[in-house]
């Protein structure tokens, strides 16, 4: 497996993301991304599944079907692992240098942000998918206030710095895919989260529900499906 360059915001990425607590105990938004991907997936049964960046696996939980979670840092691997058991295949590698293999479903959330370059994760993606198979992808739209403030308020950390995509030039690196859906969510910026409390969880339901708030939404969950011609 190639060892491959990183830049700071790579690196500064994985080291956020190997102590998993720090991440996971801030994340109402896990949880609406979640739901998201169970109803926009429906029935699982039976399909193979592999979650690129999977974190402590939160997003493929509700998820049937063979299931292979695949993240560069070890401590998320291990938290995925104790949650999931014998339920699934683990990959603690980077998504990028994975073998391919024919999956029914890949999904990627929550990465596009903590990457160099947008066509090099979807390539990866792609090549992870049989023909016909579905990719749920989720950015954050900076072409949207609410993502461009939260960005803002992650950076003053110093921890973090996400990539400024924007939905049109996410999906401007589309090639091979057809996009079949898209969920606009997540109103609530970093910081102001906590003031929500229980509400926060939801609103940010509400939003998603709302075509005219969605609109304005930071988060897009997009649906896509590798084209059937073989390239
Ligand atoms: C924001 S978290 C999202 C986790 C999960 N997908 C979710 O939505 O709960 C980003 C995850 O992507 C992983 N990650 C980032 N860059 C990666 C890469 N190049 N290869 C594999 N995993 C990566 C991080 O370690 C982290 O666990």
């Amino acid at each position: 497996m190639a060892t491959l360059p990183q830049s700071a915001r790579e690196t500064r990425a994985q080291t956020y993301f190997s102590k998993p607590a720090r991440y996971l105990r801030r994340n109402h938004r896990v949880k609406l991304r979640a739901e998201l991907v169970a109803d926009i997936l429906g029935d699982t049964a039976g399909k193979r599944i592999i979650d690129l960046g999977c974190g402590d696996g939160s997003i493929s939980e509700a998820l049937h079907g063979s299931l292979t979670l695949v993240d560069s840092s070890p401590g998320m691997i291990e938290v995925a692992r104790r949650r999931f058991g014998k339920r699934a295949r683990y990959v603690c590698a980077d998504l990028h240098a994975v073998e391919p293999e024919a999956h029914d479903i890949a999904l990627c959330i929550g990465v596009l942000a903590h990457v160099d370059d947008t066509a090099r994760t979807l390539d990866a993606a792609y090549r992870s998918l049989r023909p016909g198979g579905l990719l749920i992808l989720q950015l954050s739209d900076h072409s949207q206030a609410v993502g461009q403030l939260n960005s803002f308020l992650v950076s003053l950390s110093g921890k973090l710095h996400y990539r400024r995509t924007t939905l049109k030039s996410v999906l401007d690196r589309c090639h091979g895919f057809e996009l079949l859906d898209c969920r606009r969510h997540f109103l609530i910026p970093a910081g102001l989260q906590r003031l929500c409390g229980g509400a926060a969880l939801p609103i940010e339901r509400l939003v998603a529900r709302t075509p005219w708030l969605a609109d304005h939404a930071a988060d897009a969950m997009l649906l896509l499906r590798k084209h059937h011609f073989i390239e």
